[in-house]
């Protein structure tokens, strides 16, 4: 593999942030924002609410201002976990909403009660019945809010909340992911007033009104990730533009002990890789700056061909294995005992025909793919279509033969 690539406008930043514009009811301008599945679908909902929306040439244009409704649909919920953080911006806005349970990619249970327990301590009141989930909130209650579990949504979610109100709101045990802080840059760039963003403890002073905005939202970490992972096992020199390495320095340094070269530059990540990947004993996810949960389908497409073993431990999601199945029937040699998997590198897998159950399984399924002997042939691709704009084109730009049916 060889040649340049554009990352993408991270989607994990971006859902948060077009939540983030019903707070505004002015118009919002946000660049870099990758057009896919799930940010069309968070469009949508902001058009469901009364919101006029524009998407062209990766900026959304919204403007909030005749947001009149409190009501998302269960298809707009149930089409992505990110549906959920419309919650927030939508009882500050209207003083209530009702919406059903997410959806999002099927790798645990994923329920949402630290959201919702954190927003009853800040003075909303919340019915659940019938698979639905009434919020109606007549005077926010600013105080600390201690998370059980540092959970990226719950933390985006009452800085949504909180961020147009009354008082200071703290988080404590706060996600510190850098979409956090993309969210809490974004809010700010409205004349909200947030700090602590990146680390455990967010501080949200209340404020009475944001204005309007035009904003770039911040590389795709694990777009990233993925294109470093399949030249690490295909082998190529490959410059990742636009990436940001600070957000990448665990997965980075990862891939150089097991043998790829790494420079990087302002924007710029060069991976070289022409040797086989040597493997890397354990692999643990955790919350950032620990090894990203979204990296370990990618890093175990990889290794499934390096030298030696690799333990991966995936403390976040209960059920995040659904690719090993499909990796076996390409010939990985992989053994799953509940939170664990251990992989043991053999010389090549072989294509095989084989099925995407999540996003970054799937990813990483073509990952597989383009290191495989053989021709591969993967169906789900919608699932990958919800993280990667046109996956086939990135790689294909690169050199691969990856085409869609
Ligand atoms: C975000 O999901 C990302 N999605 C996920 O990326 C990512 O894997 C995850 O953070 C962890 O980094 C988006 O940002 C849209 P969590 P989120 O709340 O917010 C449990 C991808 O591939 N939990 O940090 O849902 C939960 O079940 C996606 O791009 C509760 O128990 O993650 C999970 O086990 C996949 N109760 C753990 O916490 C709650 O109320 C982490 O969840 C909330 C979460």
């Amino acid at each position: 593999m060889c040649g340049e690539v554009d990352v993408q406008g991270s989607k994990n930043a971006a859902l948060p942030i077009l939540a983030a514009s019903v707070l505004c009811s002015e118009e919002c301008v946000i660049g870099n924002c990758p057009d896919l599945a799930d940010t069309r679908a968070a469009l949508e909902i902001i058009g469901q609410l009364g919101g006029k929306t524009e998407f062209a040439e990766h900026t959304a244009v919204i403007d909030a201002g005749n947001i009149h409704k409190h009501e998302i649909s269960n298809e707009l919920m149930s089409s992505m976990r990110s549906s959920v953080l419309f919650l927030g911006p939508l009882v500050s806005r209207m003083g209530r909403a009702t919406i059903s349970y997410p959806g999002g990619c099927a790798i645990g249970l994923r329920p949402i009660d630290l959201h919702l327990k954190a927003f009853r301590e800040l003075g909303v009141e919340i019915e659940e019945t019938g698979g639905c989930i009434y919020c109606k909130c007549d005077k926010f209650v600013s105080g600390t809010v201690n998370l059980l579990f540092p959970s990226v949504g719950a933390t985006e979610n009452i800085m949504l909340l909180s961020a147009v109100s009354e008082g200071e709101t703290v988080i404590t045990n706060a996600a510190r992911e850098p979409e956090i802080v993309d969210l809490q840059n974004f809010l700010n760039a409205m004349g909200a007033k947030i700090s602590g963003a990146g680390s455990e403890i967010i501080r949200i002073i209340g404020v009475e009104k944001l204005q309007k905005v035009e904003y770039n939202i911040i590389s795709d970490r694990i777009f990233a990730t993925t294109c470093a992972c399949a030249v690490a096992c295909c082998g190529g020199d490959v410059v990742l533009k636009n990436a940001n390495a600070e957000h990448l320095r665990l997965v980075l340094s990862m891939l150089k002990d097991s043998g790829c070269k790494i420079s990087t530059g302002k924007g710029r990540v060069r991976i070289q890789c022409s040797e086989r990947l040597k493997g890397l004993g354990k692999i643990i996810t955790s919350p950032y700056p620990g090894f990203p949960t979204d990296a370990q389908a990618l890093f175990m497409a990889s290794f499934a061909t390096a030298e030696g073993t690799t333990v991966f431990v995936e403390n976040i999601f209960e059920s995040r294995y659904k690719h090993v199945s499909e990796l076996m029937k390409m010939g990985a040699d992989i053994i799953v005992d509940g939170r664990l998997a251990a992989v043991t590198g053999c010389n090549y897998i072989q294509g095989a025909k084989i099925t995407a159950g999540d996003l970054r399984g799937g990813a990483a399924l073509v990952i597989a793919g383009l290191s495989a002997i053989g021709d591969t042939e993967i169906s789900g691709v919608e699932h990958i279509d919800r993280g990667y704009e046109s996956v086939e084109n990135v790689f294909s730009a690169l050199g691969a033969m990856i085409k869609r049916k």
